[in-house]
């Protein structure tokens, strides 16, 4: 089954559509402080209406945005509470600017300081918001597809129950990972020179996801801050992690890889 979390692995759609609400706002407070400053209508029309497209294209881009919040930023991490922040600032951003949109009256209407102000710490929100945007993209690798070489298509399987059926034999060539989620469990099967392994997702250091991490001799780099484990043991090979990660039981049965919690 094609999972949403492969979809926004493959589609980036959060940080495509980012960019336009976070410049037509921001432009919004521009054109309106300048409109008003200068006592040119014009900018604070071209203002109303950009606020108005900019609170519509960010209530789209927060659409994918949740479905990463939810399938994507690993849970209990230090990506997810900066997700959780990220989000927040954004809502109470939109909020400030729809606010603003709804009382400030006609497009010819100059916006009073109330609503310049509203505007001003709405944008500080967004300036909030897109720091924290940035620190997930760029340091926590969240939506961003750093498939190393052989390490094949991402793969990722929800089930229940236990002893479980979580791949075909032949489904995973050597180095290569799939994401397991059970229930509230992620668990990485692996396949190694020796056979499958299954060990926890959750990298013990601050909680990357070892299955966007990279597999190679039969130890798992994990992406965020490069601690290093044992796949077969879990034990720690280099840190900055000092905890082993859990280690699961995989049976290989007929043409099935069966996964044992
Ligand atoms: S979260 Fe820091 S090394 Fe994994």
């Amino acid at each position: 089954m094609r999972s949403r979390a492969r979809f926004l692995k493959a589609h980036p759609i959060h940080p495509g559509l980012v960019p336009f609400p976070l410049a037509l706002l921001l432009a919004t407070v521009a054109f309106d402080a300048a409109g008003v400053a200068l006592k040119q209508p014009g900018w604070y029309i071209a203002g109303k209406y950009m606020a108005g497209v900019g609170v519509a294209t960010g209530l789209l881009a927060a659409v994918p945005g949740l479905v990463d919040y939810v399938y994507t930023v690993p849970p209990r991490s230090s990506a997810r509470r900066a997700a959780t922040r990220h989000m927040l600032a954004n809502l109470a951003a939109l909020a400030m600017f729809a606010l603003s949109f709804w009382i400030r009256g006609g497009p010819g209407v100059p916006p009073d300081p109330p609503i310049l102000w509203l505007e001003l710490v709405g944008a500080g929100c967004l300036v909030y918001a897109g720091f924290l945007g940035g620190t997930l993209v760029y340091r926590n690798q969240i939506g961003v597809d750093h498939r190393y070489a052989g390490a094949g298509r991402w793969r990722e399987v929800a089930v229940a129950g236990s002893p479980v059926t979580v791949a075909r034999a032949d489904e995973l060539a050597p180095g290569q990972m799939k994401l397991v989620r059970a229930g509230r469990r992620r668990v990485v099967l692996a396949r190694t020179a020796d056979g499958y392994v299954a060990f926890d997702d959750r990298c013990t250091h601050r909680g990357g996801s070892l299955a966007g991490g990279i597999l190679a001799c039969d130890v798992v780099t994990c992406p965020w801050h490069g601690s290093q484990f044992r796949v077969a043991t879990g034990e720690v090979v280099s840190g900055p992690a000092r905890e082993a990660i859990a280690t699961y039981r995989v049976e290989l049965v007929g043409d099935e890889v069966r996964l044992v919690l």
